[in-house]
Parts: C-alpha cells; structure tokens; sequence
C-alpha cells in the first residue's frame, strides 16, 4: 500500500526521523537533524545507539528473567528477639520389640487371627527381621527369597502387626514420659519410617505416615504449633520406660513441616545413660511477598500451593515427601512393588521380604534417588527449612535412661525475600504507573 507515492517504510522513516529530532536522547538528534555532521560522525552515533539499544534490550530480558526465575534471595535478619518459631518434631526409634511376655500374648491372639503355622521363637526372629532392616541391609532378606526362611504374615498386615509389636509410650503415661515446653501436651502416635516402625513427637505432615492417617488425606486437627520466643526456655525431656527392653534409642530431631528419611542423621541414648544434649538451630523461613510468588520463582515449595496437586502419595508436599516419590517409582520399575511404610495408590503392591530382598539389588538408586532408567521429578526445597544440630553437654551413666534437650534459639535466621517484584520490570518512577 501507498500513499502520495511514498511506502509505508518511508512513512516509518519519516516519522521516526522527526520523532528523534524531537527527542534529544543520546545522541539521536546528531545522526538526524543535523545535516552539517560528517558522514563518519554519523556512523561513530549509529554505531553508539545500537550498542546502547543492545544493552538495554539485554538488560531488560536479564531483569525479566530474574524476575521469572530468580526474583528471590536469602538475606539474614538478627533481629531474633521478635521471631516465633516453631518447636521442632522428634521421631524416635527403638531397636527392641516390647518384652517378651507381652510378645508372647500378641503371638497367641494372631496364631488364630492369620492361622499362624509357626513356634514362638521362629515367629519373633521373623518380627526381628520385618522390624529392623532398611534399605542398606535388605540384602539379609535372601534366605526369606531363597525359600529357606518362611514369611508368616502377609504384606498388608505388616503394618498393624508391628504396631502392636513395637514399643511405644501409652497414652496414659505420656505426661510422665514426654514433656514438652512450656508444659504443652502433645500426642505421640506412631509413625512407618524408612528406617521401620518410630514413634512421632509433635507431629505436622509426619501424620500422614501414622496408622489412623496412613490411607487418609483427611486435615489432622491436633496439630498446634507449640511457638517459641527468645525468652521461652525450649526444654524437653524424655523418659525411658522400665517396662522397655535394654536396647538403644535413636531419635532425630527436624522441622514439623518435614518427615524423616533414610539419610538423617540419627543421635543415640543408649540404654542406662542420662543424656543431656543442646540442639542448635539453622533455619530458612519465606517471607510473607514471596509465599505468593510461582514455584520456579521462589525456588522452594510450600506444603500446599493452591492449584497445584501437592504429590501423587500425600495431601501436602515436603522435600523428603517427594523423595520417597522417586524411591516408590525406582522400587515399582525394578521390583514392581514399594515398602510397606509407603503411602500408597492402588497400583502399587506392598513388597513381601522377597520383594525388598529385590530392593536391596538397586541399594544406592533407591538411597541417593539416582537412577540411569527412571527420572523423577525435580524436588524443590521446602520454603521454610530448619536443621537441628546437636552437641552433647552431659553423658552420665544412670539407673534411668533420660534424654534432656534444650533447642538454642538462633541469633540469626535466612530469609528468602524478594529481589525482583513485578513493579521492577515497569520501573518505579514511571509517572503513570
Ligand atoms: C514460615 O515460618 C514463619 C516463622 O515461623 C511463619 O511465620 C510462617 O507462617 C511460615 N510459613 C509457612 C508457609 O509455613
Ligand atoms: C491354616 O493353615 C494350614 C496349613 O498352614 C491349612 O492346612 C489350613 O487349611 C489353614 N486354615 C485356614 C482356616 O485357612
Ligand atoms: C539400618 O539398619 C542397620 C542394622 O539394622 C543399622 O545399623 C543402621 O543404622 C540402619 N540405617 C539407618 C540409616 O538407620
Ligand atoms: C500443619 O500445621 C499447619 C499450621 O501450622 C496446619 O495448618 C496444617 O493443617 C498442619 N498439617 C497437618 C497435616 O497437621
Ligand atoms: C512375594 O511376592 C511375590 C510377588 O508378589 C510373589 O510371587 C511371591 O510368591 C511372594 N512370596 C511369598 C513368600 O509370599
Ligand atoms: C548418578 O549415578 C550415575 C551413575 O549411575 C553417576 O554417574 C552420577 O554421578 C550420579 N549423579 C549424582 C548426582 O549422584
């Protein structure tokens, strides 16, 4: 199209001409407007605006993928004495059964409930084994895979057997047992690690691996925070029943918002000590403008994120939820089946000892979540993070095993804050924004 014989190029020419002789930006009136300039002078400017026109392109698609990928950073606040944190949550191990007379009235009720072929002392050596292993050792399952060992119990009991198996603190003594700060109460269910059967102090999302919760998504309403300040004095005790056997504890502290994994590191109160220890806390929280930000864009994850399914297993996200993700898809490739302290869907049958026996196979895949065949998805980190570092500060030897714990409140926290937000992108002196 034309008009008055001039291309609609020429047009643009034109306009652009007038409108940086107008403009007296940088230089553009020099290469324009003023016809007495020599011809190299022009293409010294020209030459001067497209690099400047680079620049500020480049600058700007830098800003806007800051923005989209990198819009948060971790700055440092010590200003502690206006935090309230979160007490933590403990899982708690026991490498012993319950005592042999209460075995032996749970072997009598379960001969007639499973029609049990079996004598008492097979049966416990059978429950020794289901209990104890994990993922470094279940290459012990292979007289159970060789059919020189028999199984008495079928994979979807596993669970409600060891529960009755396992020690645990009864509900009635829980108040002499436990006691946590500042003389809350709290519930301490039983939870399925990948260690074996624990008991769970101060639960959040470690309620989603708790026999009443295991195949429910439901909201647990038990669950209140117990909140620390700079002036509480975090101190909690632990009291080893004398109706427990002489084996050791192991209990790992970590956030509520996080379970325990294979790789935790775990402390031990061995039996007949009184163990005084002092936690020390890092923690990451997200503040309040990065909570609403992409994932991508905060580069962490929240336990729900609206609009997004948390993870295909459980109702909420974590770090260490996620992996065991990847580890259930690696089992289900290899061995077509998953361990039984895995939440699970239909699809996914629970390993018998054969099964975890095949396991054992694919050790350091399963461990490090690093398979050549199966990829898993990324796993981002949880938003708020905190990690528990213990020190000893008195080991005696006692008649009543004890654990005493003080959680140090930190003098300094990370925040993850945002760098880039979108009124960045426009710039903020633009008048009509
Ligand atoms: C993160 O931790 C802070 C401090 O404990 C808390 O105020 C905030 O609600 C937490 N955010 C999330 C998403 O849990
Ligand atoms: C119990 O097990 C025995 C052998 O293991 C078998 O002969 C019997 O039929 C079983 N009884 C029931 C009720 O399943
Ligand atoms: C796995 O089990 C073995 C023996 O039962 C134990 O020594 C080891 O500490 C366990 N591993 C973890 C990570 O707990
Ligand atoms: C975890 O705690 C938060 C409050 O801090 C609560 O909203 C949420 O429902 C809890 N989740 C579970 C599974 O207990
Ligand atoms: C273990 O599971 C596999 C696969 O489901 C099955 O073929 C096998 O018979 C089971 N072994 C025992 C001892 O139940
Ligand atoms: C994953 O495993 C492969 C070998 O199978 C190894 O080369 C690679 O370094 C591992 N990656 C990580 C992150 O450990």
């Amino acid at each position: 199209m034309s008009r008055n014989g001039h291309s609609n190029w020429e047009i643009i020419k034109k306009s652009l001409k007038n409108s940086f002789s107008i403009l007296s930006v940088s230089g553009l009136g020099y290469i324009y407007s003023d016809a007495q300039r020599s011809l190299l002078e022009r293409i010294f400017w020209k030459i001067i605006m497209v690099m400047m026109i680079t620049v500020a392109t480049w600058h700007g698609i830098h800003v806007y993928s800051h923005y989209t990928e990198r819009a948060v950073i971790v700055t440092l606040d010590k200003a502690y004495f206006n935090w309230k944190l979160h007490f933590p949550s403990a899982t708690i191990c026991f490498a012993d059964l319950k005592v042999n007379r209460e075995l032996k009235k749970l072997f009598d009720k379960l001969v007639t409930k499973f029609n049990i072929s079996a004598e008492f002392d097979e049966f416990l050596q059978y429950l020794n084994d289901l209990a104890f292993k994990n993922y470094t050792n279940y290459e012990d399952y292979k007289p159970y895979a060789d059919g020189l060992k028999l199984e008495y119990l079928e994979p979807k009991h596993y669970m409600e057997v060891l529960d009755e198996a396992m020690l645990s603190f009864d509900e009635s003594l829980i108040k002499s047992s436990i006691n946590f700060p500042l003389r809350e109460f709290r519930p301490t269910p039983r939870v399925f690690t990948e260690i074996g059967p624990c008991i769970v102090v101060n639960p959040n999302i470690s309620i989603y691996y708790t026999p009443k919760y295991f195949n429910s998504d439901d909201t647990y309403n038990l669950y209140k925070p117990i909140y620390l300040t700079a002036d509480d004095i975090a101190l909690f005790t632990l009291k080893k029943l004398h109706s427990f056997n002489n084996g050791n504890i192991y209990f790992h502290f970590h956030a509520s918002n996080e379970v325990m994994e294979i790789m935790d590191r775990k402390e031990v109160l061995p039996h007949g000590v009184e163990l005084n220890v002092r936690y020390e806390a890092d923690i990451v929280i997200a503040s309040e403008e990065v909570v609403s930000l992409s994932i991508k864009q905060k580069n962490c994850r929240l336990p729900y994120e609206p609009s997004k399914k948390p993870l295909e297993h459980s109702p909420f996200y974590s770090y260490n939820l996620c992996k065991f993700e990847c580890r259930m898809k690696i089992a289900m490739k290899h061995c077509k089946c998953t361990p039984y302290y895995y939440r699970r869907t239909a699809k996914e049958p629970i390993c018998n000892l054969t099964g975890l026996y095949c396991l054992s196979k694919y050790k350091s895949q399963l461990i490090y979540t690093n398979d050549s065949v199966v990829r898993c998805a990324d796993c981002p980190q949880n938003c708020n993070t905190s990690i528990y570092r213990m020190y000893k500060v008195k080991e005696i030897e006692s008649l009543q095993t004890t654990l005493t714990t003080t959680v140090a409140f930190p003098t300094t926290i990370f925040v993850r804050s945002q760098m880039f937000s979108r009124i960045d992108l426009v710039g903020k002196k633009l008048p009509f924004s």
